[in-house]
Formats: C-alpha cells, sequence, structure tokens
C-alpha cells in the first residue's frame, strides 16, 4: 500500500499556505531579511523515518528552540537538584523576553529568555572557558539531530551587538546570585547556540529524540538519558508556547517549542517528532504556519496527548 504520510504533509502545507498574517521578526537585524513566503514541515517517526514538504530544507537559526536541548544538556551535565536550584519550572505568563523571577531570585523556566541565559551558564563542567561550552553545546545539540551543525556566524554577530536586553536579564540573575558564571560569558554563549542552523527536518529528529526517551533514531545514539527528557518534555508542554502555551495545550496537545526565526517544533512522547517553518510570526512570537500546521495535523492523526 502507498505511504500517506508524503501525500498527507503535502496537502496540510497547501491548505495552511493561505494563514499569510504575521510578520517577519524586526529586532534581530540579521532575520528581517527572511523571505516570509516560506513554509516547511517534517516528521520523523520512531523508527528513524524522516518525511518532510515545501521548504523542509532550507535553513534558519534555531532561536528559542536551542532552550529544550540546552536544558536537556544542562540536566544531563549537572543533575536535577542543580539545575532547579538555579531555573524553575513554572510558566511565566509573560512575553519570552520579560523579567520572570521567582521570589527565591530563580528565573520562572528554561525557556524563556531569562531562564534560558541561566540555564546555558550550567552546561558541561563549571571550570569550562566560553569556548569550551560552546564546543558542548555544538555537540550536544547536533548530538539531537543527528549532523554535524554550525553556527550562522552573521545572525550571531547580529544579535550579539543587540543584546542590551538578554544582558540586562543575565546581570539581574548575576545580582541575584542564581547565574553560574560572568553574565556577559553566559550571552555570549547564548546567542551563539541560538544562532546554529537547522531545518525542519532537523527538528523533526530532535523532537522525536526527545519524544523516544533520548535516543536519537536515526543514528541509534543515546545523546541523553531518559528521565532528562521527560523533565524537558514536561517543562516544554507547560512553557514551550510562552503565554499562549495553556491556548497551544488545549488546542494541539504536544509538548512543543517555538523560535522566533519561524521555527516550530512538537515532540508527542514515544511516537512522532514535528518540524515546522515558516517566518511569519504572530504578536507572541511563535510562526504563524506553522501554528497552524500543528493544528491541522494534531486534529487529523489525532495527535492530541489528552
Ligand atoms: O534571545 C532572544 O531573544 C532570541 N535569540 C531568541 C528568542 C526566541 O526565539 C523567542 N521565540 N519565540
Amino acid at each position: 500500500m502507498r505511504n500517506p504520510v508524503p501525500d498527507l504533509l503535502d496537502r496540510l502545507r497547501r491548505e495552511c499556505a493561505d494563514a499569510d498574517g504575521g510578520e517577519v521578526l524586526a529586532t534581530i537585524p540579521e532575520l528581517a531579511d527572511a523571505d516570509p513566503d516560506l513554509f516547511g514541515v517534517a516528521l520523523c517517526t520512531i523508527d528513524g523515518t524522516v518525511y518532510g514538504s515545501g521548504d523542509d530544507d532550507h535553513r534558519f537559526t534555531i532561536q528559542s528552540i536551542s532552550k529544550p536541548f540546552a536544558y536537556a544538556l544542562a540536566l544531563a551535565d549537572r543533575g536535577r537538584d542543580t539545575v532547579l536550584e538555579h531555573v524553575g519550572v513554572e510558566p511565566s505568563g509573560d512575553s519570552f523576553n520579560e523579567i520572570s523571577l521567582e521570589q527565591s531570585g530563580r528565573p520562572r523556566n528554561p525557556m524563556i529568555n531569562i531562564g534560558a541565559v541561566t540555564t546555558h551558564s550550567l552546561i558541561g563542567d563549571p571550570k569550562l572557558s566560553l569556548e569550551e561550552r560552546d564546543a558542548r553545546v555544538l555537540a550536544g545539540l547536533s548530538a539531537f539531530a543527528g549532523r554535524e551543525l554550525e553556527v550562522d556566524e552573521a545572525a550571531f554577530e547580529s544579535e550579539r551587538a543587540e543584546a542590551s536586553r538578554n544582558l540586562a536579564l543575565a546581570y539581574l540573575v548575576h545580582a541575584q546570585g542564581k547565574l553560574d558564571g560572568e553574565p556577559h560569558d553566559a550571552v555570549d554563549g547564548y546567542t551563539r547556540q541560538c544562532a546554529l542552523l537547522v531545518d525542519a527536518r532537523d527538528l523533526a529528529v530532535m523532537a522525536m529524540t526527545l519524544a523516544a526517551g533520548g535516543r536519537n533514531p536515526v543514528t541509534g545514539e543515546q545523546v541523553v538519558p531518559t528521565w532528562v527528557c521527560t523533565q524537558v518534555l514536561s517543562v516544554m508542554a507547560t512553557c514551550g508556547m510562552y503565554d499562549a502555551s495553556g491556548q497551544w495545550m488545549s488546542t494541539v496537545g504536544i509538548p512543543a517549542k517555538s523560535g522566533v526565526a519561524g521555527g516550530l517544533l512538537g515532540a508527542l512522547p514515544g511516537q512522532v517528532g514535528i518540524g515546522a517553518f515558516s517566518p511569519r510570526l504572530d504578536e507572541i512570537g511563535n510562526s504563524v504556519r506553522g501554528v497552524r500546521a500543528f493544528e491541522h495535523l494534531s486534529a487529523e492523526l489525532g495527535l492530541h496527548l489528552m
């Protein structure tokens, strides 16, 4: 029998392509030139088969979608207790770049910028140099994707030149005694982490690796322990889509993470990894067509967790 998935993805992409609202992000100069009509979707199954449609091999910067994977590396490297001392697990209900701190001074969660900068500083041994931590992030995220990823140096420099808000967040956490290291180093490394280049197919494999308990289904490598994925997916489910997380969970029902370059990743435990890319964003910072594609896929394939 003919495999129905490729046709399904093509049809889904056509049906969602008329969702033309939203704006390409203007705050990171290097991203502002993205073609607003690009649209790709990809899906990876637990046996490592990857299906894609449209601009599924167009590369873009991973941005905030790096956050769950950086969180996974920090958990694997430093253990749950240490990471939880520094970063919480509660939804913030605020925008991704807000000053969302708990009374204790801990950032509310690792999916918002203030928590992600803090999480980045917890990756690897505390004594690592900036370059060694960058290398650990690059190797770790590459293992999730199953191929050697690269940094978009122009995007990195462009965002680094506009990093005052993230620096302010890092200084606040530092002042609360919750940042491991220097604010400038943490923001530099975090910004580099956000500038890694991926495509929708990579996102599908990375998502499936999380959904498969840390084992990359394409390479067979156990990238992080299974307990790490349980923790990461739980936080994605409650905090991954920022202040739209509740709405997302009730309509789509898949733990997910979005990025401001237009990427969107969803991981359904034990079942499937999904990646989408389309640069136009809604007012919260989530890809308009990406969200639409997930709504359709979830409804059509019955993927809602509940
Ligand atoms: O730090 C920032 O603001 C960006 N590098 C990433 C933000 C982001 O992707 C938010 N996602 N929707």
